[in-house]
C-alpha cells in the first residue's frame, strides 16, 4: 500500500500549470460576480429528500424514427421493432425515476443511417422536453455522421428546448465542441442555498483520432484538461471560501463519451456490472484520468460507447462507470435488455433538521424488461471514506510517461529542440559523454526510480542509495539525476 506522496506532483509539472493557472484565471475573472444559477441553469436539490438525482442514456443510435429497425433483438423481436422502442424505454424510465436532469452521453444519433440530423436529434431527446426535465448531451462517435458536422450538431443541441448544454466556455481556446460544467445548489432556503454542493462536468472526447500516424479513437485534449483543471480550481476555491466556507470540496461528476484507457484496468473481482467487450479507448493515453485524481474533486467518470460493457470500477479514488447500451437501434447482445444509469446523490442533514452539502453517491440501472429492472446498486462514494489513503496507487503508465517526456522536453532540450550545451547542462567535467547519452541515460534512470518505488511501495529508499544502486555509476549524472528525481 503506498500512500499518495509528494513524488505525484513533480515541482516542474505544478510551476507550468500554475502558469497555466494565471493565464486562465485572468479569463476566468470575465466571469465573475454570477449570481447563483448562472452556470447551472437553476439546478438544485430537492427539499423533500435532499437528492438530486442524474439519468444517463448511452448511445440511443436515434436514426429515422419507425422506419429504422432494431439491431441485435431475438429473432422475434425484429417485425415491429423501430427507434419508436428507445422513445418508449426512454420514456418509462423517466417516469419511473423522475430525476432532475437526463444527460445523453453520445452517439445520441446514428448519424449514418439518419436522413436528416436535427430531426434524428429532436425525435431522441424529444422524451426529456416532453416531460420537462432540463437535460445536457456530450457527442459521442456517431453523431456528426449525419447531415450535420461536430460543430453543426453541438450549435443544434444547445439551441433545443429545455436544455443545459453548451456550446464550449466562453472566451477560451478549446479544442471539440460541448464542454462546459454545470452547478447544482444546495436545497433553496438553506445555508447553501446559493452554493453549488455538486459540479458536473461534461467533455467532448471526439471521434476519431486526428493524428494520422495516431489510429483510433479521439481522447480528451490538454486544451480540454487544462479548462477543467481551470474550473475545477476555481469551484473549489469558491466552495472553500465563499461564506459560508467549506472545508473539503463539493464532489463532482464527469459525463463524456469515449473510455479512457483507465476502464481497462479492472478485473470483474474489482467492479459491479460486466464487461462483455474490449474497451474501445483510443490508442494513447492522453492523460485526463491523471488530470481527475489531481484535481481532486471529480468522485465518479460515466461514459457510453461500449454498449455491452455496464460496470462501474473504482481506481485511485474515482468510480469509473459504463452506462450500457439503451438505443435499439445500437449493438448489444440479442437477449440482453437495453438499460440505463441512474446516480442519486445524497445530502447530509444536520441534527436541526438543515440540509447540508452532500454525503453520499449512489448508482443503479434500469432494465427494459417487463418490470424495469433495478440492477446494481451501489454506493459509488460517501463523505469521509478516507479513499485517497485507502487504495494501492497503480502503477500508472501515464505517469511514468509524462515524467519522462517533461524531463526530456523540460531538461534535456535547450529550448529550441537542441541538446543543452555543457555550461546550460553544468555538467562541470564529464567531457567523454556525449549530452544526448546523458539525457537518455537520465531519463532512464528516472524511469527505473519510479518504476523501483512502485514495485517496492514506500518510501525508505533514498535518492543516493538508488542512484549508487542503479546501474549508471558516474557521479556527477548521477548527482544531476538526482536533483531531477527528488521529487518523485
Ligand atoms: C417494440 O415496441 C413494440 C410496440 O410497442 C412492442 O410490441 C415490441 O415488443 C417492442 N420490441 C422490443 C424488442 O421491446
Ligand atoms: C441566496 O440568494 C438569494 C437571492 O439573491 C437571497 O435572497 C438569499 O438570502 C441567499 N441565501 C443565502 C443563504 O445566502
Ligand atoms: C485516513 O487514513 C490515514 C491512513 O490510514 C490516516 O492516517 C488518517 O488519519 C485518515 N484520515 C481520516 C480523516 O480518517
Amino acid at each position: 500500500m503506498a500512500r499518495l506522496g509528494l513524488w505525484h506532483f513533480p515541482p516542474l509539472m505544478l510551476l507550468l500549470l500554475l502558469l497555466l493557472g494565471l493565464f486562465l484565471d485572468a479569463a476566468a475573472a470575465a466571469g465573475k460576480g454570477k449570481k447563483w444559477g448562472g452556470d447551472g441553469g437553476g439546478l438544485r436539490f430537492r427539499r423533500e429528500g435532499g437528492t438530486f438525482k442524474v439519468l444517463q442514456v448511452a448511445d440511443m443510435h436515434y436514426a429515422d424514427g419507425r422506419s429504422t429497425g432494431c439491431e441485435d433483438v431475438l429473432p422475434e423481436q425484429v417485425a415491429g421493432c423501430s427507434d419508436l422502442n428507445t422513445t418508449a424505454f426512454l420514456y418509462r424510465v423517466l417516469r419511473a425515476e423522475d430525476p432532475d436532469l437526463v444527460v445523453f452521453t453520445g452517439d445520441n444519433i446514428y448519424g449514418a443511417d439518419s436522413t436528416d440530423a436535427a430531426k434524428s436529434m429532436d425525435a431522441a431527446i424529444a422524451p426529456a422536453i416532453a416531460m420537462n426535465i432540463p437535460w445536457a448531451a456530450v457527442l459521442g462517435n456517431h453523431d456528426q455522421e449525419g447531415t450535420l458536422s461536430r460543430e453543426g450538431v453541438m450549435r443544434h443541441l444547445v439551441g433545443m428546448k429545455k436544455t443545459l448544454s453548451r456550446f464550449n466556455p466562453e472566451g477560451v481556446e478549446i479544442d471539440g465542441f460541448g464542454n462546459y460544467n454545470l452547478e447544482v445548489g444546495g436545497v433553496e432556503g438553506t445555508q447553501l442555498a446559493n452554493k453549488s454542493v455538486l459540479n458536473l462536468y461534461f467533455l467532448d472526447s471526439g471521434d476519431r483520432s486526428t493524428v494520422w500516424w495516431i489510429p483510433g479513437y479521439g481522447w480528451i485534449k490538454a486544451s480540454q484538461q487544462a479548462w477543467f483543471k481551470q474550473t475545477s480550481l476555481s469551484l473549489q476555491k469558491n466552495y472553500r471560501n465563499e461564506e459560508p466556507r467549506q472545508k473539503e470540496p463539493a464532489p463532482a461528476l464527469a459525463y463524456f463519451h469515449i473510455p479512457l484507457p483507465e476502464f481497462s484496468s479492472f478485473t470483474a473481482s474489482d467492479f459491479t456490472g460486466v464487461k462483455q467487450e474490449s474497451i474501445s479507448s483510443p490508442s494513447i493515453n492522453s492523460g485526463f484520468f491523471t488530470t481527475m485524481v489531481e484535481a481532486g474533486d471529480v468522485k465518479a467518470a460515466f461514459i457510453g460507447h461500449d454498449h455491452v460493457n455496464d460496470f462501474c470500477g473504482k481506481l485511485t479514488g474515482i468510480q469509473l462507470c459504463y452506462a450500457g447500451g439503451l438505443g435499439y437501434h445500437a449493438y448489444v447482445k440479442a437477449g440482453w435488455s437495453r438499460r440505463a444509469r441512474v446516480v442519486s446523490v445524497q445530502l447530509e442533514k444536520t441534527v436541526s433538521g438543515e440540509w447540508q452539502g452532500v454525503k453520499s453517491i449512489k448508482t443503479w440501472k434500469r432494465l427494459d424488461d417487463e418490470h424495469l429492472t433495478t440492477i446494481d446498486s451501489e454506493v459509488l462514494w460517501n463523505r469521509g471514506s478516507n479513499d485517497s489513503y485507502e487504495i494501492a496507487i497503480p502503477i500508472e503508465w501515464t505517469y511514468i510517461f509524462r515524467t519522462a517526456t517533461y524531463l526530456s522536453v523540460a531538461n534535456c532540450q535547450g529550448g529550441a529542440g537542441r541538446i543543452m550545451t555543457e555550461a546550460e547542462f553544468r555538467m562541470g567535467t564529464a567531457s567523454d559523454a556525449s549530452y544526448s547519452y546523458l539525457c537518455t541515460s537520465c531519463v532512464l534512470l528516472v524511469f527505473s526510480i519510479v518504476i523501483v518505488r512502485i514495485k517496492k511501495e514506500q518510501d525508505a529508499l533514498s535518492n543516493v542509495t538508488l542512484c549508487k544502486w542503479a546501474w549508471m555509476s558516474k557521479e556527477k549524472v548521477c548527482n544531476v539525476c538526482a536533483v531531477w528525481a527528488l521529487p518523485l
